[in-house]
């Protein structure tokens, strides 16, 4: 049977994002029977309606990319109480052409990142919402909000904070669940 693909998501575009930090900490930690990709977000055409009839090749890789996922892991930043416009652009390209949404009847986990401690709560809770509306499922429980993440890093950006690595392996295993599940 062909190994399932789990779609990591990160939210941040900066090269030392802490985000992609710990989406590289948890991609390290998934069971080899799983099949990790990180979906690129970064170079995607700014969606425009316009543009359906002729779509640039940004928006059909990501369709396919989307479509070709078991599952999606997003990790997001919380920029002015949601999430930021790029994560916006991905979910809203791949939710269309009308009719034809890439992400529907899909599970997902979330995990919000932050400098601060209120751990990305806003931006999290964004993104619930507007699952809601692209029939992506996301995983319950645990939540995972990971807050002041500066000081879970060494200075290379490897996760070293040992409670956030048990948590993180805690969640890994319940997404992994709940991706059977479907
Ligand atoms: C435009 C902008 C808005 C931000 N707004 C918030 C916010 O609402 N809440 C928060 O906790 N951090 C906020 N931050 C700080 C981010 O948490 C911080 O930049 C974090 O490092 C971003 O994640 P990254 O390291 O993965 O890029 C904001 C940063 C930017 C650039």
């Amino acid at each position: 049977m062909s190994k399932k693909t789990i779609g990591i998501i990160v939210g941040s575009l900066r090269k030392e994002s802490f985000n992609k930090a710990i989406a590289n900490y948890v991609a390290s930690i998934t069971p080899s029977d799983y099949e990790v990709k990180f979906i690129d977000i970064g170079g995607l055409e700014i969606f425009n309606q316009d543009l359906e009839g002729n779509p640039p090749a940004s928006w059909t890789k990501l369709r396919e990319d989307v479509k070709s996922a078991d599952g999606f892991l997003f990790f997001t930043p919380e920029y002015n109480r949601s999430i930021p416009a790029v994560l916006k652009n991905a979910l809203d390209v791949a939710s269309r052409p009308y009719g034809e949404n890439s992400w529907a009847g899909k599970p997902a986990g979330i995990v919000s990142v932050s400098l601060g401690s209120i751990a990305g709560f806003g931006a999290n809770h964004h993104l619930r919402q507007i699952f809601t509306f692209l029939d992506i499922h996301p995983l319950q429980q645990p939540e995972a909000y990971i807050g002041d993440v500066t000081s879970l890093l060494d200075g290379n950006g490897n996760l070293v904070n040992e409670g956030t690595q048990s948590f993180l392996k805690t969640y890994l295993d319940a997404f992994i669940n709940w991706v059977e599940k479907f």
